[in-house]
């Protein structure tokens, strides 16, 4: 089977692999702005350009591709999916207006409330030049503003970490200058993700994922795309309980019938959807039209299904026939990002992979050339454990890192009991058991 993957960064080199698993005779071509070195080792063919480019849709059709799988946010926003599947190729990844979730947080707020979707915050939507911010603003008195478009996880300022009530007015103005803008009640609780394989109707949910976006140890620092991630050897991570899993699945499978009902178009892809388990129960941080990055790293490996053949499913409209499993093991992955990343991060610095032990590598933002691997400025490496428990699978990450040489570094927390036992303790306080 001829697939064709878009994207080059970890994300897709996890999927570039869970598709050279397949049972169905992969032959993997991609489309990608940079040679991936270890999406490109799985290749028949490759494209070098923009994730965003038509040209690439012509690459596909070129090579009798038979299935697209989609990685990033952009090509979704700029509509390759719906020239895929007018090009007769069917896709992975929804369609322009199906994608909108993810990249117009005013439509999903407004379509949120329309639907009575559960897990809406307070917020109140803001267009292009309006005025009013200052008022509502002071209202809420605990904000956090987010610019309507997407901005490679960047845009979003939460009050107390990035600034106070004038610093949020004075931002709120900033960007109305250029944008759309959501302002809305700032969540106070642990952050979680959930992933599922959606075909319109039938959805098929991974284990629950943390990311950790602060760039430091102990949360520290400027937020970036994620520095790492676990989950347990269940659904649930430790901080979590039960009724925060089911709850999301709800409010996820609530979300994908009411965007049939809204846009006429079935949501056929990967929904990601982030959640804030708080003191009185979950909330909707975001939703994303694809897997998370690193997020994707921690589920994929634990697939124990055919990935294609859930591809087919999606595709298909037959997902409830496909039976997805996933391992019952816990992973942690962990990035190796450039010095000086997210603000000033060292680009073309030459890295080296040496021996990463029982961790499983993946190559994200770099770039090989003549036999050398360089990065570009973005998250560069990742390493992923798996084990029994979250304490042995970071471990296992932990001694993969030591084998990345170069201008790196990564946070030595993520998965440690330490800051697990933080978070449970906080989810305690805030449910009032401490
Ligand atoms: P987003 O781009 O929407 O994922 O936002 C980036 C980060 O901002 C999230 O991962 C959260 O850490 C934080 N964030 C977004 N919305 C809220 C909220 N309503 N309350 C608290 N933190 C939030
Ligand atoms: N790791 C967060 C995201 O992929 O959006």
């Amino acid at each position: 089977m001829k697939v064709l993957l878009v994207g080059g960064g970890g994300r897709e080199h996890a999927i570039a692999e869970a598709i050279a698993r397949s049972k169905k005779d992969p032959q993997l071509y991609a489309a990608m702005s940079k040679k991936n070195p270890g999406i490109a080792r799985l290749c028949k063919d490759y494209l070098l350009v923009k994730e965003t480019d038509p040209e690439l849709v012509g690459f596909a059709v070129r090579n009798g591709i038979e299935l697209a799988v989609m990685g990033p946010e952009a090509p979704l926003a700029a509509g390759i999916p719906d020239l895929l599947w007018d090009a007769g190729i069917p896709v992975v990844g929804p369609r322009k207006l199906a994608a909108q979730i993810e990249f117009d947080k005013a439509w999903t707020r407004n379509f949120m409330k329309k639907y009575s979707i559960a897990g809406l915050p307070q917020f109140k939507v803001f267009r292009k030049g309006e005025s009013g911010t200052d008022e509502y603003i002071k209202e809420l008195g605990d904000v956090v503003i987010k610019p309507a478009g997407l901005t490679g996880g960047k845009g979003v300022r939460v009050m107390g970490d990035h600034f106070d009530l004038e610093g949020a007015a004075t931002y709120a103005k900033e960007v109305l200058k250029n944008d759309d803008l959501v302002v809305e009640e700032r969540l106070v609780g642990e952050e979680f993700t959930v992933q599922a394989f959606v075909d319109g109707k039938t959805l098929a949910f991974a284990p629950a994922v943390q990311d950790h976006k602060r760039a430091y140890d102990g949360d520290k620092g400027p937020n970036t795309g994620g520095m790492g991630s676990y989950n347990d050897s269940k659904d649930i991570l430790p901080f979590m309980e039960e009724s925060d899993y089911n709850g999301a699945k709800k409010i996820m499978s609530d979300t994908v019938q009411a965007i049939k009902k809204e846009t006429g178009v079935p949501y056929q892809g990967i929904l990601y959807g982030q959640f804030m388990a708080t003191g009185s129960g979950i909330l909707v941080i975001e939703f994303n039209a694809r897997f998370g990055d690193p997020e994707a790293m921690n589920v994929l490996p634990l697939l124990n299904s055919d990935f294609l053949e859930i591809c087919l499913g999606i595709v298909n409209r037959t997902l409830d026939s496909v039976n997805v499993k996933f391992k019952k093991k816990a992973t942690v992955c962990k990035y190796a990002v450039p010095e000086g990343y997210p603000d000033n991060p060292v680009r073309d610095s030459a890295v080296e992979v040496g021996d990463t032990g029982d961790a499983l590598l993946f190559y994200s933002s770099v770039y090989e050339k003549d036999n050398k691997i360089y990065t570009t400025g973005s998250r560069a490496l990742a390493v992923l454990g798996m084990a029994d428990t979250i304490k042995k699978a970071e471990e296992k990450a932990g001694a993969g890192l030591s084998g990345l040489k170069g201008r790196l570094y990564s946070r030595h927390d993520i998965g440690t009991e330490a800051l697990i036992r933080k978070r449970i303790r906080h989810m305690e306080e805030l449910r009032g058991n401490s």
